[in-house]
């Protein structure tokens, strides 16, 4: 994560992103080493799913291994399996597509909108048939997606509505905090996320049901008739030693949060004079949190996004790619018959992956290394 992945000649070296840990953390995950509640039960874990969840505006909080094994878990808590579609973003991890596969759902893809970088609520119609059973979106680099038509349609239709919530912890649409509008928000707490638990996610939802059933799944289904089970689970437990991080990490998360939303405004404020390259929107009933400062770079800028982020990397300056679409996943392509072939036109979402970086975002990015960003990102045009 904080290895530059081009030679660097620069003695300057701006990761793209790292962990900030505070006293409180090495605290907590020292209370847990001496008092041996090293695994998976223990005070912190529902300490952080209450805190978590209800500064997300839910009743319910699920803690578990990853945002990965989030997303999963609240598709098969809802009920997703063989037969079923769900309809996901073109531009997303490809995260997005693996887990509706593991289910034995299938995915179906749709564009996203050119400003939000979400899922665009006017492609998903098109999309349902009557296989679909859910809308899985995934709120972009922190800007929520367009979430009061994409509930109208899920009402319309009778769809559930997933949140993928990993890069947008504290993001609102409307004055609601993401994770709690659809049915079931999935969040990732992974080492470079908003607030971090090194590897961890959370499902959070107000629906008891949901949140027992995935409960229960990530336990291996487990009873209290020992070694009996009536389902087959998983192991997606979050330890006491991840969620004592967490919980330190909540008890800041609003300081988190705007610091990330500074970082993005100094950007704006720099890079306002720098022609031909596209920022990150704010629509007005929205509150981006901007987890990673994307940006595109418009043909008319003198060098492509790749050979930007090169001659940065020269500079010291690490950035990452956005995502490879998934219709352009080799995994995706139709060769391996396990799995579906996900190929199409997704132009919007063709666009941001060739045009778009994300610059350094960590939240220890001082306003001289940020500068110094920006600096080298003007003479890169050169
Ligand atoms: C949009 C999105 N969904 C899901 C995930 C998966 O989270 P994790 O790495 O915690 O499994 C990520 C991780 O970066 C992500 O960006």
């Amino acid at each position: 994560m904080t290895q530059l992945d081009t030679h660097t000649t620069s003695e300057t070296y701006i990761p793209v992103c790292e962990p900030v840990l505070g006293a409180q953390e090495k605290r907590y995950v020292l209370d847990c080493l001496e008092g041996n509640w090293i695994s998976s039960l223990g005070k912190y874990i529902p300490k952080f799913e209450r805190m978590f969840s209800s500064y997300c505006g839910a009743s319910r909080g699920v803690a578990c291994s990853s945002g990965t094994s989030a997303l999963h878990l609240a598709l098969d808590a809802i009920g997703i399996g063989p037969g079923d579609e769900v309809i996901i973003p073109a531009f997303s991890l490809i995260v997005s597509a693996n887990v509706v596969c593991w289910t034995g759902a299938t995915p179906v893809l749709a564009d996203v909108t050119a400003d939000t970088w979400c899922i665009d609520p006017a492609r998903i119609e098109e999309k349902i048939t009557p296989k679909t059973k859910a809308i899985m979106v995934v709120h972009m680099y922190g800007h929520p997606a367009d979430m009061g038509p994409i509930m109208a349609i899920a009402e319309r239709h009778n769809l559930k509505v997933i949140e993928d919530c990993a890069q947008a912890h504290g993001a609102a649409y409307s004055g609601k905090r993401v994770g709690s509008i659809g049915h079931v928000g999935a969040f990732s707490f992974y080492g470079n996320k908003i607030i971090t638990t090194g590897e961890g996610g959370m499902l959070i939802t107000d629906d008891d049901a949901i949140a027992e059933r995935a409960a229960y799944l990530r336990n291996q289904a487990f009873e209290q008739e020992r070694f009996v089970h009536r389902a087959v689970g998983y192991n997606y437990r979050m330890t006491n030693l991840q969620a004592a991080i967490g919980v330190a990490q909540c008890e800041r998360i609003d300081t988190i949060v705007e610091r990330k939303i500074e970082i993005a405004h100094r950007y704006i404020e720099l890079l306002a004079d720098i022609d031909d390259i596209d920022l990150p929107t704010c629509r007005p009933d929205a509150q981006n949190v901007y987890w990673m400062f994307g940006v595109l770079v418009r043909p008319t800028f003198s060098h492509t996004a790749a050979l930007v982020r090169e001659r940065l990397a020269k500079r010291g300056v690490e950035t990452r790619a956005f995502f490879v679409p998934l219709n352009r996943q080799p995994a995706y392509n139709g060769v391996d018959k396990k799995y579906p072939n996900l190929q199409g036109r997704f132009p919007v979402a063709e666009d941001l992956s060739i045009r778009g970086l994300y610059l350094p975002s960590a939240l220890n990015l001082t306003t001289e290394k940020q500068e110094y960003v920006v600096d080298q990102l003007r003479a890169a045009r050169d």
